[in-house]
């Protein structure tokens, strides 16, 4: 007999699968079921609520769930769930695009404005009696570089004055920055539902390690010091569940590569060195060519350093180095700006103002949850394809 890997099923890993198990977010997934029960079943046209939790606390996660939840429903309603990643499709107009991409049939869209699309969009689910619910992934951006879409959004039910507005809303967010940045009104119309995801501890972490690698691990290939190992490193992460998860899928290809039948601990330390940051390639790729060369420029000084955090005066002048070097002309200090807050809103890196041990108030720019190395090497290659230079 060939030798056995240690996976039962890696899949079981993947980010795309969506685990039966969710020990310490059932109760979010209940609460969120309750904020939009009475459109599932009663008489209320739309519910608009907020999730807001940092990286790895399981959003993305309840949000399947949830979608999954609405599309099996028994309800006499017609819901519809429709869920959209916005950091991958960015713009208002590939969020409207999309969504009516989802609704039989094509409701017409050449030559007609964003407006007139969206509310065509919302007429045609209230007259055939449908009630749909947009997730909207990663939307921090939207708040800050859309807000119109926002309003539109939001006030779905002022655009529909002659019929009733059946879209319902679930933001997904990592701060809820982006709320205060709306007027006053708005905010407050939308302030009432909001489901904090709390980062999860050490415990929770391995509980939820538990679950997971029993489903995707034979029984006897890993041991618990080997989990422990695991999300003790992705504590010193932020916590984050992705992080831990992947530790462990490529502690288990070690063990494979290494022939040894057990993943432990040491596999974990090995993996640490080579696990992707806590994003995709294909979310780096959707970013615009200087906003890569500015996030290569943070971990490009931060991989160099021990430092935690730059201050936007470094970054300036590296970003400007490393724009010639890939010979492109650098954009000018506000668009530097506009970026760093598109970057940090999009969850890729962390801003704050400084207060002791530096001279004056600056603000400081860090990476709060990948390894920088990983992702200056990522960057570098994704920059030169792009470019079109070698070296
Ligand atoms: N309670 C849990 N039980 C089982 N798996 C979990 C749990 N929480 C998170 N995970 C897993 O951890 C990974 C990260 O979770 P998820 O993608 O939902 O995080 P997120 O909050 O959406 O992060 P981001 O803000 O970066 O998008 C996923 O693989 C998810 O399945
Ligand atoms: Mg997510």
């Amino acid at each position: 007999m060939g030798r056995r890997s240690v996976f039962r099923d890696p899949n079981k890993l993947a980010l795309s699968y969506i685990p039966e198990k969710i020990p310490h977010r059932e109760d979010k997934l209940a609460k969120l079921k309750e904020y939009f029960n009475d459109v599932i079943f009663g008489d209320l046209n739309f519910e608009h609520v907020f999730i807001i939790g940092n990286s790895g606390t399981g959003k993305t996660l309840i949000a399947r769930h949830f979608e999954r939840y609405l599309n099996n429903v028994k309800s006499n309603k017609n819901i519809i769930p429709i869920y959209i990643n916005a950091r991958l499709e960015r713009s208002p107009g590939n969020i409207v695009r999309k969504i009516i991409s989802k609704i039989p049939p094509r409701i017409a869209k050449r030559g007609y404005s964003l407006e007139e699309i969206f509310s065509g969009f919302l007429k045609y689910i209230n007259e055939n009696d449908i009630k749909v619910v947009l997730i909207l992934d990663d939307a921090d951006h939207l708040f800050n570089s859309y807000k119109e879409f926002i309003y539109q959004l939001s006030r779905a039910d002022e655009l529909t004055s002659d019929f009733k507005n059946n879209l319902s809303l679930l933001f997904i967010l990592h701060s809820i920055d982006g709320l205060s940045k709306l007027d006053r009104w708005t905010a407050a119309g939308l302030r009432k539902n909001i489901i904090y995801f709390e980062d999860y501890t050490y415990e929770e972490l391995l509980d939820i390690l538990l679950v997971r690698c029993e489903e995707a691990f034979h029984p006897d290939a890993y041991t618990l010091e080997t989990l422990e190992t695991a999300a003790d490193t992705a504590s010193k992460y932020n916590f984050n569940a992705r992080y831990a998860i992947e530790l462990m899928c490529k502690a288990g290809l070690i063990a494979d590569s290494r022939r040894e039948p057990i993943v432990k601990p040491e596999h974990v330390r090995l993996a640490r060195n080579e696990v992707p940051p806590s994003f995709t390639e294909d979310e780096l790729k959707s970013l615009h060519l200087h906003e890569k060369i500015l996030l290569y420029s943070i971990a490009e000084l931060l991989s160099g350093s021990d430092k935690a955090f730059i201050t936007t005066g470094e970054l300036e002048r590296r970003y400007i180095e490393n724009a010639h070097y890939f010979s492109i002309e650098p954009v000018k200090h506000t668009w530097l700006w506009k970026m760093i807050n598109a970057l940090s809103s999009l969850g890729l890196i962390s801003k704050r103002i400084s207060s002791k041990g530096y001279r004056g108030k600056t603000t400081l720019i860090g990476l709060p949850s990948f390894p920088a190395d990983l992702l200056r090497k990522t960057l570098y290659k994704m920059i030169v394809r792009e470019v079109g230079c070698d070296d």
